[in-house]
């Protein structure tokens, strides 16, 4: 069996230039999969808020559920990294709520590290969390819990303050940064100068890392997908046809046949 990837790992993986793999999974079944797979990274994303729980955005996701969803994922890994994403106005208080909230992420759902969205702003959140002996992961760019301040699900474009955002977050103890819906070439820039791995979601091919959520790119929900997502499978196509298939057997009488009864 392969050692745990750590936080040691992804570092030395840019060192060394080697494409990091990530994916968000929910559960136990997916985050199996994902382990077995050899993906390096999965994250427990508030995502699940869109994609398992039918809401608009990520937003009502609570501490709770994020706990209950990352305990499932780490019963599942062996191999993977699982990082816990901290929900909507679990770390934007207190530092000391902050501090709790990403310890919970640690002490009771078996995640290595929690991820947080912001830049600058968020940097003094990062520090405390880093000192107390949570590895953080940043997130920047478009960052889906600002969607009301942002306007929308927008593609951000501004160089310089990206580029701070980055160094700043860096500088504040992160281990890595996920960078969201950012221009390639800024992205690019940006994983130049940084020591520690970008992963990108939205923001091309330079990232030292990728990442997209797992049920935009195998097809589990027929959801409006943004340009940046390729669908690697389409589970949503292959469940309908076994879904009615088993329909049409049940209703004409021919399931459960003689090699599914007890005698
Ligand atoms: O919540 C999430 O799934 C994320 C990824 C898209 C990076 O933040």
């Amino acid at each position: 069996m392969q050692p745990r990837v750590t936080t040691s790992t992804l570092i030395k993986m840019k060192q060394e230039g080697q494409k990091i793999t990530a994916l968000t999974a929910y559960d136990y079944p997916f985050a199996g999969m994902l382990d077995q797979a050899g993906i390096e990274m999965i994250l427990v994303g508030d995502s699940l808020g869109m994609v398992v729980q039918g809401k608009e955005n990520t937003l009502p996701v609570t501490m709770d559920e994020m706990i209950y969803h990352t305990a499932m994922v780490s019963r599942a890994c062996d191999f993977s990294m699982v990082v816990g994403d901290m929900p909507f106005m679990s770390y934007q208080g207190s530092l000391d709520t902050a501090i709790e909230n990403g310890g919970r992420f640690l002490k009771e759902a078996g995640a290595s590290a929690v991820k947080l969205e912001g830049g600058a702003a968020v940097c003094p959140v990062i520090s405390a969390l880093a000192k107390a002996g949570i590895p953080v992961q940043a997130h920047i760019g478009l960052t889906p819990q600002s969607v009301h301040q942002m306007g929308g699900f927008k593609v951000q474009r501004d160089e310089e303050r990206l580029l701070k955002d980055a160094r700043d977050v860096q500088a504040a103890g992160a281990f890595s940064v996920v960078l969201e819906g950012i221009p390639s070439p800024i992205s690019a820039k940006i994983t130049k100068e940084l020591q520690i791995p970008t992963i990108g979601i939205g923001a091309g091919a330079e990232c030292d890392g990728q990442i997209l959520v797992l049920h935009d790119m195998l097809g589990i929900n027929n959801r409006f997908l943004p340009k940046f997502v390729k669908k690697y499978a389409d589970l949503a196509g292959v469940a309908k046809k076994g879904l009615e298939q088993y329909i049409k057997e049940v209703k004409g009488g021919e399931f459960p046949s003689k090699e599914y009864e007890y005698k």
